[in-house]
């Protein structure tokens, strides 16, 4: 790709890889991918990030389509993972008076990184860079989706460098969203960068949409097109799939393999002590239910219990694969549990336990494990078990709006508000009406939960 003139002194310089099927190891890139970098010419000239090593020499033959090398100023640096820092000392090398602007964090980053004391300033919040001609305004905007991360803000041009925010693995030649032919398949990139790369990240990328500039006109990422006519849609999805819904109900995923129907046997029983507890319960074996389902499931639960008989002194693959795809991020408050029954040595139940703590769920002791075929014993302490793992969990619920939520005991008139449930008796604030366990009687006479009547 050559360099692409998309404002008035403002170039783009980076390069593209159509080719790239798997990006950093773990996320598919069906389109290709680009490496964005961006030159702004003036009175002083700035480069804004440098490309993945191996494409250093085009990214150079770019930049000198532009403006001899040794003219340029300064290299912002407005996150520094090394699909972006990694031509920076071969740069430095060839330009070694650039200097390098970036936050605390990424100054560290990239010391760390090319293990060279590197001439760079450190910027914070409000900081500027007088180019004669404009002014560069830093705007960092940590955990999108490092700690380095920062945007930088072109006001003269209302331009916008973002770095990886509302970027995506996709090739536009042209580097511009409105020239996409496309569109359902980079809308459909879009999103899923999001996902891999912020979805863990939604309080942060709720804050970096807030720091964004009301005016901006054109955003300038590090993956994919730059935005123009889309600007306003990407910021609503990313608003949208960021912004938590209402939570009125905590959530488990039973997710199990079973060769034989034992550990099945033992996941219903946790699913019912559960559905008892007033989660709202799925359940999935891995052999049936998509992997891509099960992981999403995993993710959204604030209770998960791994199922697993032991093959092989170990948990099946299909089990790991659900397992080793959880992001660990966003586990707060959450608790997990293994179970699983087994005929010889039981390793599965042990291994998955490990693992699970190691993403730091909360956890019981140890997991729970049955020998053969769970008797009716087994399944009660399965169930109890179960329940241990719920106890656990501390995300919080919100309160039902409602106040036609209450119902009222036919016998003595005592009232069951779902903002208050009835802790003494299993019941967490917050439990609806219908998700109160069918077992839980009247706290004041004792009558069954269908003696009661909705309030008026
Ligand atoms: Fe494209 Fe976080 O690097």
């Amino acid at each position: 790709m050559s360099a692409i003139k998309l404002r008035e002194n403002i170039w783009s310089v980076g390069v593209l890889n159509p080719s790239l099927r798997i990006f950093d190891i773990v996320m598919e890139s069906k389109y290709g991918t680009s490496y964005n970098a961006y030159l702004l010419t003036g009175e002083k000239n700035v480069l804004i990030e440098t490309v993945h090593t191996d494409y250093f020499d085009e990214y150079l033959d770019n930049i000198r389509q532009v403006i001899p090398l040794e003219d340029v100023d300064y290299l912002i640096m407005n996150h520094n993972e090394p699909d972006h820092s990694g031509s920076v000392a071969k740069l430095m090398a060839i330009c070694p008076k650039l200097e390098i602007i970036a936050t605390k964090a990424g100054k560290k980053h990239l010391q760390d990184i090319t293990n060279l004391d590197l001439p760079c300033r450190t910027v914070a919040a409000g900081d500027t860079l007088d180019l004669g001609d404009r002014v560069l305004e830093f705007i960092p905007a940590p955990m999108l989706h490092w700690a380095d991360s920062m945007f930088t803000w072109d006001s003269k041009n209302k331009t916008l460098f973002t770095c990886d925010f509302l970027g995506a693995h996709f090739c536009e030649p042209t580097m511009l969203d409105k020239n996409i032919h496309a569109k359902a398949a980079y809308e459909g990139e879009f999103a899923y960068y999001y996902a891999g790369i912020f979805g863990p990240f939604k309080p942060s990328v709720l804050a970096g949409l807030d720091k964004m500039p009301a005016d901006v006109e054109l955003v300038c990422p590090s993956h994919g097109p730059c935005l123009t006519e889309t600007i306003s849609k990407a910021k609503e999805c990313y608003r949208t799939w960021s912004t938590p819904a209402p939570k009125t109900q905590r959530t488990a995923f039973v997710v199990y393999a079973s060769a034989y129907g034992c550990t099945r046997t033992l996941a219903e029983a946790a699913a019912k002590a559960l559905e008892d507890e007033g989660y709202a319960v799925t359940t999935a074996d891995v052999t049936v239910v998509p992997y891509a389902e099960c992981v999403k499931l995993a993710h959204e639960a604030d209770v998960l219990l791994v199922g697993s008989p032991t093959i092989n002194r170990a948990a099946p693959k299909a089990v790991w694969d659900v397992l080793t795809s959880i992001d660990p991020i966003n586990l707060k408050g959450k608790a997990a549990g293994a179970f699983g029954a087994y005929g010889w040595s039981g390793e599965a139940a042990p291994m998955l336990h490990t693992f699970l703590k190691g993403l730091r769920y909360a956890a019981p002791e140890a997991p729970f494990r049955v020998l053969f075929t769970p008797t009716q014993a087994d399944l009660d302490a399965m169930a109890e078990y179960a329940k241990s793992v719920a106890a656990l969990c501390t995300v919080p619920v919100d309160a039902p709006k409602t106040e036609c939520g209450k119902w009222v005991c036919s016998l003595c008139g005592y009232i069951y508000d779902p903002a208050e449930g009835d802790p003494a008796h299993g019941v967490a604030p917050g439990t609806p009406w219908e998700q109160v366990p069918s077992s839980w009687s009247c706290p004041l006479c004792g009558v069954d939960k269908e003696m009661f009547k909705k309030a008026e």
